[in-house]
């Protein structure tokens, strides 16, 4: 793809305008750093004929604006809105006066009350004049409601050729209220696309009232708009404006150059979310809590064979794109299988096999039906349960040393006491040795021992694993002590009570 996106800004004029508690100023020039960090190309600054407080607070960012980025204030298409604009950002280096006026049928007949030629006439004074004022800078007209243009679309695009006449730079293509199909609206922005060409930029600004704003936007990309209005956190007038995240990302995907620091994009949703008091969803995409976890059986398993190759079966982006620190994540509930269990517990500091996995299976998932989605602490319980405390006629008693290599050993065997002294260089082989010297002969195949920190318990303790054989027959077993003596021997008795099955 050779043409890049131009993406400009609307979080600090559309956005802010329509959260509970407007931005204050020291909040706004936080958001527009942000913004400049991200490497927005442009940036809508606030819409000074609203009030002497905005007027006041365009001026301030205007000047903080560095010298690559397009800053531009909103002003509809009177001569007061257009002298307050052009005051209010001449200090940018790149000044842009974004001027706009209604051309549907409906707003032309009920609110504005006029006909396309009037308001033309309107639009045409109003960039000339801004153009006169702002000589140096950029004029940007938008045809608001251009998506409900639909029965006077050919006097509308003959509205805009007049305006490209006139001197726009910019010819924004809002969809106002998202009603209708996507492709619809693409196929406008096509048509004004064939008859302007190169003599304007074309942009869309798309609100999400069908929650179909980010398809539309991308979509005209490809049909003729460079220029891409988004917010940050998609905030905006009532179910908000195009998300910023997810038009770079499906950009991204599609082979576009995208020109921003999207790994930012993480950290920015969270502090957008903090400053507007606008919880982020879970299930938001690309910045939500939960849109990378896998909760049933058949994503688990595409997740896990996938894992660590540069496409995930399961996943649409890869998390360190966007800057998050964390990854695919699987959740046990009902509806999760075998090799997310195994998983699972990995993650979690105990490795399992998958024949252990199939034991816990029956309790994971009695407990995940009770319940809902395991915990930690869930899959801990069930884990020191079911295969740390295995029952079978072997209890074990106590294992003291009593000199170097040399230590006794107590069991009870059906009941019955047994006490041995068993010799080796360490705790394990003396206890094998002990037991051997009592008739149950078993050897040691694979011995594993290691650390768990829990954050919630004060002091570690030591998880040992073993391969035990008897004859033919081997099973893996565990325990979990605070001793690294005591965890091996525990473990052991586990083993020979599951070589008993
Ligand atoms: O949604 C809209 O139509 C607008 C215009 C002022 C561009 O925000
Ligand atoms: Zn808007």
């Amino acid at each position: 793809m050779t043409h890049q996106p131009f993406f400009y800004d609307v979080t600090l004029r559309d956005g802010n305008q329509a959260l509970k508690k407007p931005w204050n100023q020291s909040e706004k020039e936080t958001i527009f750093s942000q913004l400049v960090d991200l490497g927005v190309q442009g940036i809508e600054i606030g819409f000074p004929a609203s009030s002497e407080m905005d007027f006041d607070s365009c001026q301030k960012l205007a000047k903080m604006a560095p010298k690559h980025v397009v800053v531009s204030v909103l002003a509809r298409a009177t001569e007061n809105d257009i002298v307050k604009a052009a005051e209010a950002v001449r200090y940018a280096h790149k000044p842009r006066i974004h001027t706009f006026i209604a051309m549907n049928p409906l707003g032309l007949e009920h609110v504005l009350k006029k006909d396309i030629q009037d308001v033309t006439q309107i639009a045409v004074k109003a960039i000339k004049r801004a153009k006169e004022l702002l000589p140096n800078g950029q004029v940007e007209f938008s045809v608001e409601h251009f998506g409900d243009c639909r029965e006077n679309l050919s006097d509308v695009i003959n509205a805009i050729e007049q305006v490209v006449e006139a001197g726009a730079d910019v010819v924004n293509l809002p969809n106002t209220v998202e009603r209708f199909r996507p492709l619809e609206f693409v196929q406008m922005v096509q048509k004004v696309y064939e008859r302007i060409g190169d003599k304007a930029k074309i942009s869309v600004h798309c609100h999400n009232d069908l929650g179909m704003a980010t398809a539309t936007t991308v979509e005209s990309f490809f049909h003729g708009a460079t220029q891409l209005e988004t917010t940050l956190n998609g905030l905006g007038e009532r179910a908000g404006n195009t998300d910023m995240y997810q038009v770079a990302v499906a950009l991204y995907n599609s082979g576009v150059n995208v020109p921003l620091n999207m790994h930012l994009f993480d950290k920015t949703a969270q502090m957008v979310s903090e400053m507007s008091h606008v919880p982020i969803w879970e299930k938001t995409p690309i910045i939500g809590s939960d849109v990378l976890a896998h909760r049933s059986g058949i994503h688990q398993d595409g997740s896990n064979k996938t894992k660590g190759l540069k496409k995930g079966q399961y996943i649409a982006f890869d998390p360190a794109l966007v800057g998050r620190d964390d990854g695919e994540y699987l959740g046990f509930t009902s509806q999760s299988g075998k090799s997310a269990l195994k998983e699972i517990y990995e993650r979690a500091g105990y490795p399992i096999t998958l024949k252990e996995t199939e034991i816990l299976m029956p309790f994971a998932k009695k407990m995940a039906e009770q319940k809902g989605e395991l915990s930690v602490e869930d899959c801990d319980k069930l884990y020191r349960t079911h295969l740390c405390n295995v029952e079978g006629p072997y209890q074990y008693a106590s294992f003291d040393r009593i000199q170097q290599g040399r230590y006794v050993l107590s069991y009870f065997e059906n009941g019955q006491k047994k006490e041995t002294i068993g010799y080796g260089y360490g705790p394990v082989e003396a206890c094998i040795q002990g037991l051997c010297s009592l008739g149950v002969a078993i050897s040691i195949l694979e011995y594993q021992q290691y650390m768990l920190k829990r954050e919630d318990k004060e002091a570690s303790e030591a998880v040992a694993t073993i391969k035990l054989a008897q004859g033919d027959k081997q099973v893996v077993c565990h325990a979990i002590d605070r001793s690294t003596t005591q965890v091996s021997i525990r473990a052991i008795f586990n083993g020979l009570n599951q070589l008993q099955r």
